[in-house]
């Protein structure tokens, strides 16, 4: 059983600003919910109970939207806002939460290795906070990542995403030992962080979620500073395959995207999906987008 993971929130934003100068990236809105809402909401989906966010400063509103408020709670009941309450439900939710910061911005790798006493011993997971799976985070992917853990031995499974050429360089990119087919499992020969188009061995791209065992503590700890001067997680994976380690990717399943909240050009895309498709406000505002789109263009 996998029930710990682990969510990285800790990142500055700065592709974000001016709209993440006084507030976290993660606390963003995607149509209704916060980004992080989403990742935790999917996580809780799937099977886990335990989740530690590794913050930075500037944070707080992430901890605070995990309260259970009763003050709010009170002023719906005593201003007849009751149907207000169900949108409260995910405080309600089956987790513990925990938190820890990370002391400086050192790289996603760097956050990851504050979560070792958490983990402990265990498989766990990790979810960045800055990126939803399938729309509306219905997604069962990282259920079905556990059991490729859990089935075969290996010290990590990681989620891909196929992007176009261009995009690669955001991304950790795989090198695949065997196909890449949907829903199966495939071989990893090597993962290689933001590598230039021309160098890209793939266009298989990390797609936010990860399980780890707990070897990857002992490979970040060897892993030097990598692109900008960073700790990167791929970096360490990479360190486990060299050191003879199993890793394993799966794909996406066809019609689950990765909305990557990281910067304007796709945080946009992400909010236009979910508000379009939002099952109250999406049949007018798809009209609404008609409109607009055929006024005079
Ligand atoms: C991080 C990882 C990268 C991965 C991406 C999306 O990059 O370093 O390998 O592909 O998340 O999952 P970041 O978006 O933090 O720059």
């Amino acid at each position: 059983m996998i029930t710990n993971a682990v969510v990285p929130v800790a990142g500055l934003g700065t592709r974000l600003l001016p709209a993440t100068k006084s507030q976290p990236k993660e606390m963003l809105p995607v149509g209704k919910r916060p980004v992080v809402q989403y990742v935790v909401e999917e996580l809780a989906r799937n099977g886990i109970s335990r989740i530690l966010l590794i913050t930075g400063p500037g944070k707080t509103s992430i901890e605070n939207h995990f309260d259970v408020d009763p003050v709010l709670i009170r002023h719906l009941r005593e201003t007849n806002k009751e149907e207000l309450l169900a949108e409260l439900e995910f405080e309600r939710a089956d987790v513990r939460f925990f938190y820890t910061r990370q002391k400086m911005q050192r790289g996603l790798g760097d956050a990851v290795l504050h979560a070792e006493e958490f983990a402990g011993h265990e498989p766990f997971a990790v979810a960045l906070g800055d990126s939803i799976i399938g729309r509306h985070a219905q997604s069962l992917a990282l259920s079905h990542m556990k059991e490729v853990y859990l089935a075969q031995p290996c010290a990590a499974v990681v989620a891909f995403e196929e992007v176009a050429a261009d995009q690669v360089q955001h991304y950790g990119i795989a090198d695949p030992a065997t196909p890449p087919g949907d829903g199966e499992a495939f071989m990893i020969r090597d993962l290689i962080e933001k590598p230039d188009p021309a160098e890209a061995p793939s266009r298989l791209a990390v797609a936010a979620r990860y399980i780890f065992s707990e070897r990857i503590f002992a490979a970040l700890r060897e892993t030097r500073p990598g692109k900008g001067g960073e700790i990167q997680l791929t970096d360490a994976i990479r360190l486990l395959i060299r050191g003879g380690e199993r890793v394993l990717g799966v794909k996406l399943p066809p019609g689950e995207r990765r909305y990557d909240i990281g910067n304007f050009e796709s945080y946009f895309k992400a909010f236009l999906d979910f508000a379009l498709f939002d099952p109250e406000y999406g049949p007018e505002l798809r009209e609404y987008a008609r409109g607009l789109l055929g006024e005079g263009r």
